[in-house]
């Protein structure tokens, strides 16, 4: 920041110069301008605004920010997800556009005219848990994490999007017990399932690691929510998982192994499998475990 005074158009052309994409140099500018995020028309309006040295301290420091790979959702505080727009700050994982993929799978199983069960393992910010009640209104919805801090975001962001989710601290399955007492329709999860040690988490140190990586190949945690979910699932019901854009082989074997039925992958916007299901083994075979 030089003192001198700068144009919003030159100030947009120098982020964006510095390595940002156009749209998250309008939106840090609207941001540190005081301005409605959905205003980048306004920007367009006001090129050439100028900025003073408050202003252009401000934009400076968030460009930093968002240079140095932190995402846009902790810095501007909100992210839209499935039609929702969530509180997001950097107690939870980012939410994927991806994971809309798993939530619209899931809702093709919901059906709509009659009470249903879900339960949303790892629900961090409550992104899919609250996407699916606020698609389902008679489906009853159970969304757990182990991180207390990821709780407090899902429980704020159902109370301020008014949406019934009953919120519960576990270690996956842990806090329903030992017994099948509550069996659900359909059980979904994105989880936890990037290998220790994989570059692609240079690129994720803002957000939290437990919410990111899963043992040596990433699939530790997989591999304990497909054994135990049987338990929990009523017969004819649905476990959907998330997963690597490399992994959907393995968690099919993985389910296949255990005696799942009806295995199959759904592809992202991509084109990637990017989540496996299956419906639980008979209920003989649950006593295998
Ligand atoms: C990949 S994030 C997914 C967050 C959210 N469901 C979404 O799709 O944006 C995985 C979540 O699993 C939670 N988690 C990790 N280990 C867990 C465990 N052992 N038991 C329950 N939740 C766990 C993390 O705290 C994190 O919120």
């Amino acid at each position: 920041v030089s003192g001198e005074p700068l144009s919003l158009a030159e100030s947009l052309r120098r982020a964006q110069q510095q390595g940002l994409a156009r749209i998250d140099a309008q939106l840090l500018h609207l941001l540190a301008l005081g301005r409605p995020l959905q205003e980048r028309a306004w920007l367009l309006a006001h090129d050439d605004h100028m900025l003073d040295a408050d202003a252009q301290g401000h934009i400076a420091a968030l460009v930093a920010r968002r240079l140095a790979q932190e995402p846009m959702a902790y810095i501007t505080g909100h992210k839209a997800f499935h039609g929702l727009m969530l509180q997001i700050d950097a107690r939870v994982l980012d939410p994927r556009p991806d994971t809309e993929t798993l939530v619209d799978w899931a809702l093709s199983l919901i059906p709509n005219d009659r009470p249903q069960r879900v339960l949303d393992l790892g629900t961090g910010s409550g992104a899919i848990a609250l996407a699916i009640a606020q698609n389902r209104p008679q489906a009853q919805v159970v969304a757990m994490d182990a991180s207390a801090d990821a709780l407090a975001v899902a429980q704020g962001n159902a109370q301020r999007l008014n949406l019934p989710v009953e919120l519960l601290h576990s270690h996956w399955f842990e806090a329903l017990g030992g017994l099948a007492n509550r069996p659900f329709d359909v059980i979904v999860s994105n989880p936890p399932y990037i290998a220790q040690g994989d570059v692609h988490l240079n690129a994720l140190q803002h957000e939290p690691q437990e919410a990111l990586v899963s043992g040596p190949d990433g699939l530790d945690d997989i591999r304990h929510i497909v054994a135990h979910a049987p338990l929990h699932l009523r017969a004819g019901g649905w476990l959907l998982l998330e997963h690597g854009h490399d992994q959907a082989d393995a968690v099919q074997a993985l389910f296949t192994q255990q005696g799942w039925r009806h295995v199959k992958s759904q592809r992202d916007m991509a084109g990637i499998a990017r989540c496996t299901g299956a419906q639980p083994p008979d209920s003989g075979d649950n006593s295998v475990l």
